[in-house]
């Protein structure tokens, strides 16, 4: 912080200083004005004892609000509160279920399998914090109410992963997959690609609110979609 320059701007810069003051503590009270709930459903499970030794709750939510901002911020880009979903809280749940490693329900709700949890070989921790990546992405992202391929919709999710710097071992390598929609992580180096023509490409998101057309590719990246994917296999050689 500076001081004022000459004492005759002291009143005035103390008001600015008090203004931004005000501005940025509504700002920041304005995010952090979603609750992140952990419910701990099977404490008394090998997966859930992991959980709370591996993991904990108050290190669940302090990462959930680092990986909201994340997702508002750097990749969405929804810095104006009316772009973004409105959900006032995030609820995860740790329970034994099998068949996935976890899954998003309703508006706000993820479960986390602890029999997953119980079994994962390696930094438990940092898997957890990856897996929240995708899942809270899912929370807060849009899917042309309904109309985005699911592939895309997945892809999203891993492209929060990668960008966080979360990217699992085995996760695709550039170039890799079939189709642009193939999903998960196949789908999430392509739109690293298409974020490499147009930068913020995935701020696509905000189109994608009531509707989705495979010409939003075009119409962010000057490329149809499915030429765009032929140039991404030719750069990496496939
Ligand atoms: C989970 O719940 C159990 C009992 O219900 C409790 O002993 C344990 O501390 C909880 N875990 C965490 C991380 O809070
Ligand atoms: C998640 O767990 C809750 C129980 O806490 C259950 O009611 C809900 O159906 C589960 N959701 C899915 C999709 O399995
Ligand atoms: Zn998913």
């Amino acid at each position: 912080m500076h001081a004022p320059s000459s004492p005759t701007m002291a009143p005035k810069s103390s008001f600015i200083l008090y203004t931004l003051l005000t501005f940025s503590s509504l700002f920041f009270h304005a995010i952090s004005a979603i609750d992140y709930n952990v419910i701990n459903e099977t404490a008394n499970t090998p997966g859930g004892i992991r959980f709370t030794n591996e993991i904990g709750i108050p290190y669940t939510k302090q990462i959930m609000g680092e990986i909201n901002n994340f997702i508002w911020f750097n990749v969405f880009q929804q810095n104006d509160p009316s772009d973004r979903k409105p959900v006032d809280s995030v609820n995860v749940y740790i329970l034994e279920f099998d068949g996935a490693e976890a899954i998003t329900w309703g508006n706000n709700n993820i479960n986390v399998s602890s029999i997953y949890l119980k079994g994962y070989e390696g930094d438990l921790k940092w898997e957890f914090t990856s897996l929240l990546y995708h899942e809270m992405t899912h929370v807060f992202q849009w899917n042309g109410e309904g109309h985005a391929p699911i592939g895309l919709v997945e892809g999203v999710a891993d492209y929060m992963i990668l960008k966080a710097g979360y990217a699992p071992p085995g996760f695709a390598v550039p170039g890799q997959g079939d189709r642009w929609d193939q999903g998960y992580d196949f789908t999430a180096r392509f739109l690293e690609y298409c974020d490499g023509i147009s930068a913020g490409f995935v701020a696509l998101n905000k189109k994608m609110r009531f509707d989705f057309y495979v010409k939003y590719f075009e119409e962010l990246t000057g490329k149809p979609v499915d030429q765009l994917w032929r140039e991404y296999k030719a750069e990496y050689g496939q």
